[in-house]
C-alpha cells in the first residue's frame, strides 16, 4: 500500500520547512501552484510542551492546509514525544523529526543535526514517537556531520528499523550549512539501502533540476526550499517538466503582480499588518529578483516604512514596465 508520501510524490513536489518562511500563508500560495505537500517550519518540542505561544502560532492551520507535515525539533525522546501527541492534535498529517539543522543554537541543544552523531539517540527519539502518535512519521538529515562523516545511509537504516515512514535527505553536511553544491549521489544512496520512501532535497532550483533528481537518485518525491522563494511557479513548473512538457511555467507580469498582492494580504491577515510589515519585505525582494529593471524598485524597497507603501512602489514599477513594453512594440 502506498503511504502519503508516496502518493503526494507522485502528484508534485513538496515545500520544505523553511524557518521563518514556510508559515500558512505561504504554504497555501505554494498549494495552489501545485505543490503536494507542505511542511511548517521546524518548532521546539520544549515550547509545544511547555505551551508557550508563539510555539503554537507555528501550527496554524487550516481546511485547504493539506496534506500538512510539522516539523518538531528536539534532542529528549520523552519531551519530543509529547510534543508529536500535541502536533497530531492539532491537524497535522504528518510528523517530520528534524535532524539536520546546523544552526548553533539548535545544536548546542542536543538537537537537530548532531543528532546524526549519535545513532542510538535516533532510534529512541522515533521509537518513542512512533509510540506516541497514530500519525506517519518521517526525519529529515543531512549527508552527515561533516565530509569526514558522511553516515546518511546508517541513519537512514536506523530510521528504518525504528519505524519511520519515510526520510528526507538534504545532501549536504552540516558544516555545509547552505553552500557548495549539493551531492545527490547521497541521495541514490540511501534509496538503494532502505524499503522506506526517500525524499531528494538541495538544489533544485529549477523544474528540470527535479526531473534529474528523480532520475539519478531513483527517489520517491522531491522537497523544494529556497528555489520556492519568490517563485512558488516552481510547483507548476516541475509537474510540468515531469510529464515532458517543456512550455514557459513562468507568471506573466500581470500574473505576479496579482500574486505578490495575493501573498502580502494572506500574510498581514495572518500576522497583522505590523508584522506582516517587518516579515514580507524579503518576499518583495524575491519576488522581483532578477526582473528587468527592478533595481530602483528594490533600493526603495528597503527605505519605505510599510508593506502597504512598498506594494504602492511596486505597483509603480509594474506600471512603468508595461508603459516601456507598450513604446517598444512597433
Ligand atoms: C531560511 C531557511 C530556513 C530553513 N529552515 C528549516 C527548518 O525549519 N527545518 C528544516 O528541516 N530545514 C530548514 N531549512 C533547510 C531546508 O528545508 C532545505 O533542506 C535546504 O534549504 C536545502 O534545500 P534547497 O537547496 O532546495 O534550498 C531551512 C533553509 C533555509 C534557507
Amino acid at each position: 500500500m502506498m503511504n502519503i508520501i508516496q502518493k503526494a510524490g507522485k502528484s508534485g513536489a513538496f515545500l520544505a520547512p523553511l524557518a521563518g518562511i514556510s508559515n500558512l500563508p505561504f504554504r497555501l500560495i505554494a498549494r495552489s501552484l501545485g505543490c503536494a505537500l507542505a511542511y511548517t517550519e521546524m518548532i521546539s518540542a520544549n515550547g509545544l510542551v511547555r505551551k508557550t505561544d508563539r510555539t503554537f502560532e507555528y501550527l496554524k492551520t487550516c481546511a485547504d492546509d493539506h496534506p500538512l507535515g510539522a516539523q518538531v525539533f528536539g534532542a529528549d525522546p520523552e519531551i519530543v514525544a509529547q510534543a508529536s501527541s500535541i502536533i497530531a492534535n492539532n491537524g497535522a498529517d504528518l510528523i517530520d523529526i528534524n535532524m539536520g539543522c546546523p544552526v548553533k543554537k539548535v545544536i548546542k541543544t542536543g538537537s537537530g543535526a548532531i543528532l546524526m552523531k549519535d545513532p542510538v539517540l535516533v532510534a529512541r527519539i522515533i521509537t518513542s514517537v512512533k509510540k506516541a502518535v497514530q500519525i506517519p512519521v518521517t526525519v529529515k538529515i543531512r549527508s552527515g556531520w561533516r565530509g569526514g562523516l558522511i553516515n546518511a545511509v546508517e541513519i537512514a537504516r536506523i530510521a528504518e528499523d525504528s519505524g519511520a515512514d519515510a526520510i528526507t535527505i538534504h545532501a549536504r553536511t552540516a558544516d555545509q550549512g547552505y553552500s557548495g553544491k549539493a551531492d545527490w549521489r547521497i541521495i541514490a544512496e540511501v534509496k538503494k539501502a532502505v524499503k522506506i520512501p526517500v525524499i531528494g532535497n538541495g538544489d533544485i532550483w529549477q523544474p528540470r533540476d527535479a526531473v534529474k533528481m528523480l532520475r539519478e537518485t531513483s527517489c520517491d518525491a522531491v522537497m523544494v526550499g529556497r528555489g520556492a522563494l519568490g517563485n512558488p511557479w516552481i510547483f507548476k513548473g516541475i509537474i510540468q517538466a515531469c510529464s515532458g512538457q517543456t512550455e514557459n511555467y513562468l507568471p506573466s507580469l500581470d500574473q505576479r503582480q496579482k500574486m505578490i498582492k495575493n501573498h502580502w494580504e494572506k500574510e498581514a491577515q495572518f500576522l497583522g499588518s505590523k508584522l506582516a510589515d517587518k516579515r514580507f519585505r524579503k518576499h518583495f525582494l524575491w519576488y522581483t529578483k532578477g526582473l528587468e529593471g527592478a533595481s530602483r524598485f528594490r533600493q526603495l524597497a528597503g527605505k519605505l516604512k510599510d508593506g502597504e507603501a512598498i506594494l504602492n512602489e511596486l505597483n509603480e514599477y509594474f506600471r512603468s514596465v508595461r508603459e516601456q513594453q507598450v513604446k517598444i512594440m512597433p
